[in-house]
């Protein structure tokens, strides 16, 4: 069959000419010290769990379908493979895989769980949310359950709102879950953007500050409404799947209907100098220095985007943890399943700096400050160990 480079129809529309002016003053940003130790402050991260598809996709397999050469994928994006979710399984479910595996590692059973904060961008319902299926999936208390919007900063987002629930004394553990199946949102005959995502869920346990774990020492959130046309999603007719030849993964339910756009390099240019600013910052914030910062794991985008803001920040590219090479870029799920990843490898060590940082489509951007402490990782892999 002819190998596809830019979509069909919907490919000069997806071509964003839009230039977006992200140069200006940065606006108001929320920022927050907890307080450690103070009341209602140091909150804990008590536990992590991710949870990947096992359906395996290589730049090889790529190349079978698109116009496109795992030369360029990789010198562009770092990027080797992916995880697809196979037909069996949902969003509903990644996520209740990579719960699972949080609770378990945090020896918390789901009925200690008052609090469920999901995060998404490939949503398969506009509602019920995610939350409120796993809630009863899980079989949790009848606490507060909703999704948060915040594209690839949603994990951060959660993270933050879980915070603002304990130290309001409204809950008492949260459990944030990030859940993405990428491959239900790209146009797999649009190789500008198929190449880049994957599919793949991680979950936080968040407790007080008298429960064990990692603390959280700063955070921020932020967004620039004014980038909101980078990075979207528009209606695609007909649907993509629809292409003759194409492997099965290719042709599940739209997300929605609806498709990846994004302009590329204003992504680029926002993603590297947020990156930086938000690392130094939250330094700030936590009265050191960004050398005494001990790993940052960003939103695993790219590796261009890694290796720039690294170089920009004067890190070895060793203090940045990164598996995108291995999961391609799985949205808002990125941050907790490179983490768990790395803590499970032996990467976190109790008294490191841990920077979780993330940005995108809005556009978002958060980022938080932990103290590492020992704390429970579990990752649910059916390949087994990378
Ligand atoms: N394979 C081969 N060629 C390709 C592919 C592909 N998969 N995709 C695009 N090309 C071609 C283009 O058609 C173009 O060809 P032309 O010159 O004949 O027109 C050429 O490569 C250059 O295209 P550009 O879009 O200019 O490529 P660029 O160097 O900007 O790299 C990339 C594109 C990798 C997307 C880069 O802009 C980038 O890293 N952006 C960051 C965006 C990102 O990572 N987004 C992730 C989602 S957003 C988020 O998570 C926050």
């Amino acid at each position: 069959m002819e190998r596809l480079r830019h979509g069909r129809e919907v490919g000069r529309l997806r071509n964003l000419g839009v230039v977006v002016n992200l140069e200006g003053p940065m606006g108001p940003v929320w920022r927050a010290n907890s307080t450690p130790g103070g009341p209602g402050g140091g909150c804990r991260v008590m536990g992590l769990g991710s949870a990947l598809p096992s359906t395996r996709v290589t730049n090889a397999d790529l190349e079978g379908f698109l116009d496109t050469s795992d030369e360029w994928i990789v010198s562009r994006t770092g990027i080797r493979e992916r995880r697809v979710a196979g037909p069996e399984e949902n969003l509903l479910s990644l996520a209740a895989r990579s719960a699972r595996a949080c609770l378990a590692a945090a020896s918390v059973s789901p009925q200690e769980v008052d609090t469920i904060i999901c995060s998404s961008s490939s949503p398969d319902e506009t509602f019920p949310s995610l939350a409120c299926r796993l809630q009863a999936e899980l079989g949790c208390p009848l606490g507060p359950a909703f999704d948060i919007q915040a594209a690839c900063s949603g994990a951060i987002y959660g993270l933050a709102m879980a915070q603002s629930l304990i130290q309001s004394g409204m809950s008492r553990r949260v459990l944030v879950v990030a859940a993405e199946i990428f491959s239900r949102l790209v146009d797999w005959s649009d190789r500008s953007t198929a190449v880049l995502f994957g599919d793949g869920a991680g979950a936080f346990l968040v407790g007080g500050p008298a429960d064990p774990g990692s603390e959280i020492l700063a955070l921020e959130l932020g967004a620039d409404g004014r980038g909101a046309a980078a990075l979207g999603t528009q209606a695609v007719s007909p649907d993509p799947q629809s292409l003759p030849g194409m492997p099965d993964y290719t042709s599940s339910q739209r997300s929605l209907g609806r498709v990846v756009t994004m302009n590329g390099r204003e992504v680029f240019r926002f993603s590297t100098r947020i990156l930086e600013q938000v690392v130094a910052r939250l330094a700030q914030s936590a009265g050191m220095t960004t050398s005494e910062i001990t790993l940052v794991v960003p939103h695993q985008a790219n590796s261009r985007i890694l290796a720039t803001a690294a170089g920009r920040l004067n890190y070895p590219i060793e203090r940045f943890v990164s598996n995108v090479e291995r999961t391609g870029n799985t949205s808002s799920a990125s941050i907790p399943l490179a983490l768990a990843e790395g803590a499970a490898g032996g990467l976190c060590h109790d008294g490191d700096m841990v920077c979780l940082v993330a940005f995108g489509a809005g556009l978002t951007w958060g980022g938080l400050l932990l103290r590492w402490g020992s704390m429970g990782v579990a990752v649910d892999d059916p390949r087994g160990p990378a």
